[in-house]
Formats: structure tokens, C-alpha cells, sequence
């Protein structure tokens, strides 16, 4: 699907008249450019390959020169989708303008369009210092996984008064700060409807129901491929890992008989 480069003005707009924005994680350069020849409007570059293609428990132990690695991957293969990469834990947390080396390193290095980083009100000032060096930031609210050490569970957030008004408030600074977008992890749909009409940012929802302003998920999750566990907001669209493990078996039955390779596949 060729058209205009998704920018982050393009996802304002989309909201302003009520279409829904379609975003998916992508690691590498096969990938992506499936995603944007398909049409997807936001590659996440996210941190999550720390679970889904390092095989780690959490998304803590990801570095820096790990996320430009891919970003840059990703971003060479992309030509319509908005790429944003994911800060990785400890790249942000430091302050303002270690914050700003480690997010220009990925519109630098990794040719992203934009970077994500989690939490509230706590890093609203490093949002306001990279929207005024010029990099667009999205935020993450809700369930934030690279603070799993902190909370100890990855249970739904949101579902009592007090943290809902929080996540409410966080999303007001963090418009304030000049991100351009916000995720929504694991929050009840009320909460991520009242958050979508108070901001005018778009909202992308993960496991936030269906009144956000745009859906992500990790695609891996979506194509069956990473079945180690299975979030219920996750919907299977294919099933890619039972795909492959028929396909290696059928291979291992064919070498093992003497019949791969045929004549044809011969020189
Ligand atoms: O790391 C990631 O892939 C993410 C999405 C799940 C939103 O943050």
C-alpha cells in the first residue's frame, strides 16, 4: 500500500475526524516491510523484543544499542508507516538530557520518526525537553512494564477510583508536555473512553477496549508465532507458529526418507 508518509500531524487528524489508527510492533527489516506494504500506521519498535525474540522474562534487561539495532532495521524497510522507537528501561529515567542523547540516537541512528517512553507525571519534564530538541514523543500509560520489579504483577491498572484519576491526570500533563500520542496498556474500557475525550492526542489502546483512537499489538502475538503466554486482549489472526512447526516436521520426514532434494531441486 503506497500514499503519503503517516506523520505524527496525520495521526491528529485522524482523530480530529474519527478514524481509527492501525499500529503493530515490528524488530526487524522482513517484518516491517510486510506491516507497511500492508498498510499499518505506526511501527513500534518495542521494547518487548526483549520477551519475544531475546526470550527474557521482562523488558528490563534491554539496552540502548540493542532497540537502534532494530529501529534502524525497521525504519530502512519502511516507507509510508510512522516508525517509532521504544526507550528502553534506564535511558530516560536519568534525567532530561540523558534522555535527549539516548532519543536523538534513535531519529539519528535508528531513522525513527519518534520515540515512546513510559509513565507519568514523573517524566513529563523529559517529554517537554525532547518536543522542544524536536523529536516527537508518545507516552505510556497504564500497565508499564518496564516497571514490573515496582509493581510486581502485570495485572490490569486503572480499576479502582484513585489510580484511575491518576492515569487520568497523567494523560492531561503528558498533552501538556507535547507528546503527540499516548498508549493505553491494560486499562478498563471506561477508563481509556474517558481519557481519549480528554485529550486531544490520539490514544492507542493495548488491551483498552475499543473507544481508543487507534489499536496496537505485538504482532507476534497476533500471528501466533509467540504462544509463551497469551494476554485475553490478544486475538490470534493466524496461527504461524503451528504453521512452522508442521512445515520443519514435513521437511525432517523428507530429508530423513532421502527425498528432499528431488531432481528438480538438484543441479
Ligand atoms: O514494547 C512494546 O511492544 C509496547 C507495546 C506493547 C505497546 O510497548
Amino acid at each position: 500500500m503506497a500514499g503519503e508518509a503517516i506523520t505524527t500531524q496525520t495521526l491528529r487528524e485522524r482523530k480530529a475526524r474519527g478514524a481509527r489508527i492501525v499500529a503493530l510492533t515490528a524488530y526487524d527489516h522482513l517484518l516491517a516491510t510486510l506491516l507497511d506494504a500492508a498498510g499499518v500506521d505506526v511501527i513500534l519498535v518495542g521494547d518487548s523484543l526483549g520477551t519475544v525474540v531475546q526470550g527474557h522474562d521482562t523488558t528490563v534487561p534491554v539496552t540502548m544499542d540493542q532497540m537502534i539495532y532494530h529501529t534502524e532495521m525497521v525504519s530502512r524497510a519502511t516507507r509510508r508507516a510512522l516508525v517509532v522507537g521504544d526507550m528502553p528501561f534506564l535511558s530516560y529515567q536519568l534525567g532530561p538530557e540523558d534522555a535527549l542523547r539516548n532519543a536523538g540516537r534513535f531519529l539519528k541512528e535508528g531513522r525513527a520518526g519518534a520515540v515512546k517512553l513510559e509513565g507519568g507525571a514523573p517524566v513529563a519534564d523529559t517529554v517537554a525537553r525532547l518536543v522542544g530538541a524536536g523529536i516527537p514523543v508518545m507516552g505510556h500509560l497504564g500497565l508499564t512494564p518496564q516497571s514490573i520489579h515496582l509493581f510486581g504483577t502485570y495485572r490490569t491498572r486503572g480499576t479502582d477510583a484513585a489510580e484511575a484519576e491518576g492515569i487520568l491526570a497523567d494523560a492531561r500533563t503528558l498533552e501538556e508536555a507535547g507528546a503527540f500520542a499516548l498508549v493505553l496498556e491494560k486499562v478498563p474500557t471506561t477508563l481509556a473512553e474517558r481519557v481519549t475525550q480528554s485529550v486531544g492526542i490520539p490514544t492507542i489502546g493495548i488491551g483498552a477496549g475499543p473507544r481508543c483512537d487507534g489499536q496496537v499489538l505485538v504482532t507476534h502475538d497476533l500471528l501466533g508465532l509467540f504462544t509463551r503466554f497469551r494476554p485475553r486482549f490478544v486475538r490470534r489472526y493466524a496461527e504461524l507458529g503451528q504453521a512452522i512447526d508442521a512445515a520443519v516436521r514435513r521437511y525432517a520426514e523428507d530429508v530423513r526418507a532421502g527425498s528432499f532434494p528431488g531432481s528438480e531441486e538438484s543441479y
